[in-house]
């Protein structure tokens, strides 16, 4: 931001019809070279002085004098500023090293809550493809989040109620035995959950007893409920084990059950403000616009909705928060937006605070990932696939690595990750894991690769620490410049909710590094050594911050 706020200044002292806030907003980053380091234009000014764009814009490069900005060009209606590459490549790796891993903290947050939705399995399933992505993606948010001053509550709403824990029961019984579910818990469970749907399509008798065991585990009956427990808590630690993997923690594991005793409440509320209406023996909520919300079955069971209102009653009243997320896959939209009219509709104010961050499908060979008709995917499995590859692929290119099985996790686990975090979230991504671990082009391995490269460097140097700079060379200005950029690209990326924004940023940061090191013999010359290092251990700190922000761990050498 330092760039921005130089150039406000000085064009401040020439500009009498904007208040330097209002300049600083106009002033734009150029997307071609020959542009200039920033540009300002000056057709608002020109609709209030009545002159001519480039009139304006000639005059005020004529007089603008900064000692920070080398020179200034008209071009129609822009000034363009090309700033003291020395001064300011100075300035910004001087605020790298002394920040640290602290670079880019702000405030701008001021600790207001969020409470965020994410991962949200559904118990005695294999934790899916989807699931996957609301961790990663709900991950990454929570954290830039956190760098920039928020408070977020990571909240694994997990899928533990329903009608279908009914059938799991009586599927259980019929057919299940301890032993093979404690061995192999999820797929074990999830056989036996798709054992009874073949079942009770030839025996629809069947569906009638789940719904009769779902009653009584909501009645709380006590074989039933420790049958829940089992299941759920067997679920939980195989889940844990992915969450462990994948480096992510939770605020609460409060899931649907928990709001069992808490929906009265809100159909009562609903009732007296006589939202509800009945409609063939179920209760619904009419909406316009779009189809009601069921919130009673005939039967007069509770629907997913239904815990979900409790849930956001409940959030607010526990978190108070300023902002719910919700990071759940785009299939979900309508639910999501039927939620948070209900609750506008019941005149709740905070349900605008609500909102649901949707996301594509993990595609294989352009199908849907599926979890589906027994179809199982475990995940566990694809992440040992992607650090079995990335162990190859050390071993290939490496003589010697310290602790090759922890740098083969970091490498497969960040490649599966990044492959995620670097496309726009709404978009349907590719899961390919030989492509997401190759060295070079847009990938997790080649920004670790960079980083590693980076290391080996300073080591070379012998040079332990440094803090000031001198000299720069000209060829690393646009690195510079991309450094200088990390601070607003994590803003852009907490407000679109959106790490793909970091992701490739680091990127170009690292096509930049590379680029300069395929120009500059970075170790040839002493007398430039000490300065060179002070840029490269600057590039380190925001390479490893950036890819922390995603997520992601950086081992120091490969
Ligand atoms: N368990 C749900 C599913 O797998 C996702 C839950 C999302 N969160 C929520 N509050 N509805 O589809």
């Amino acid at each position: 931001m330092v760039m921005k706020h130089i150039f406000a200044k000085a064009l401040s002292t020439q500009i009498e019809l904007l208040s330097i806030d209002e300049i600083f907003q106009l002033i734009e980053y150029p997307k071609h070279e020959g542009q200039g380091d920033l540009s300002f234009p000056v057709f608002t000014l020109s609709k209030h002085l009545k002159k001519a764009p480039n009139q304006i814009a000639q005059s005020i490069a004529e007089q603008l004098h900064d000692p920070l900005i080398d020179h200034v060009e008209a071009v129609g209606g822009y000034v363009n500023a090309y700033f003291n590459q020395t001064y300011l490549g100075q300035l910004q790796i001087k605020r790298i090293l002394q920040k640290g891993r602290h670079y880019g903290d702000s405030d701008m947050g001021h600790g207001q809550v969020i409470t965020m939705d994410v991962s949200s399995p559904n118990i005695a399933k294999p934790f899916s493809m989807g699931h996957l992505r609301s961790t990663v993606i709900g991950n990454s948010i929570a954290l830039i989040a956190e760098k920039l001053g928020y408070s977020p509550v990571k909240i694994n709403h997990l899928g533990d109620w329903g009608t279908q824990f009914g059938k799991l029961i009586v599927a259980y019984k019929l057919w299940g035995n301890e032993a093979d579910v404690k061995k192999d818990p999820i797929p074990e469970l999830f056989k036996l959950y798709v054992k009874f749907h073949e079942e009770a399509e030839k025996n629809p008798e069947l569906d009638e007893q789940g719904r009769e065991a779902f009653l009584k585990l909501e009645q709380g009956d006590e074989v039933h409920v420790a049958l829940w427990e089992w299941f759920r808590s067997v679920s939980l630690d195989a889940f844990n084990k992915i969450y462990d993997r994948l480096g992510v923690t939770f605020d609460s594991y409060h899931g649907e059950a928990f709001y069992n005793d808490k929906m009265d409440e809100i159909v009562e509320l609903l009732a007296s403000q006589h939202l509800l209406v009945e409609d063939n023996g179920a209760q619904i909520v009419k909406l316009e616009g779009m189809p009601p919300a069921l919130i009673k079955k005939n039967n007069g069971s509770t629907l997913y909705i239904t815990r979900d209102l409790a849930t956001a009653l409940y959030r607010k009243r526990t978190y108070n928060f300023d902002h719910s997320y919700y990071v759940v896959g785009n299939e979900q939209s309508l639910h999501f937006k039927q939620l948070i009219e209900v609750l506008k509709l019941l005149g709740f104010t905070w349900a605008k605070d609500m909102q649901h961050i949707p996301f594509g499908m993990i595609l294989k060979d352009g199908k849907k990932m599926s979890t589906r008709k027994g179809k199982v995917i475990l995940l566990n499995e694809v992440l040992d696939e992607a650090v079995r590859m990335a162990k190859q692929n050390i071993l290939e290119k490496s003589t010697y690595v310290d602790d090759i099985d922890k740098v083969a996790e970091q490498i497969g686990i960040g490649a599966v990750i990044f492959n995620d975090l670097k496309n726009d979230r709404l978009n349907d991504i590719e899961f390919n894991i030989g492509e997401m671990l190759k060295a070079e082009g847009n990938t997790c391995l080649y920004l670790q690769y960079t980083n590693a490269r980076i290391h080996a460097l300073i080591d070379k140097s012998r040079i332990e620490q440094v803090d000031t700079v001198n000299t720069i060379d000209a060829a690393a200005w646009p690195m510079i410049k991309q450094l200088h950029l990390f601070e607003i690209t994590l803003i852009t990326a907490f407000e679109k909710h959106s790490p793909a924004e970091v992701a490739r940023y680091l990127l170009q940061l690292a096509r930049y590094f590379n680029q300069y090191y395929n120009s500059v013999r970075i170790l040839d010359d002493e007398s430039h050594l000490k300065d060179r290092i002070a840029l490269l251990s600057a590039v380190s700190i925001v390479l490893e911050e950036g890819l922390r922000l995603l997520g992601i761990e950086s081992p120091k050498s490969i």
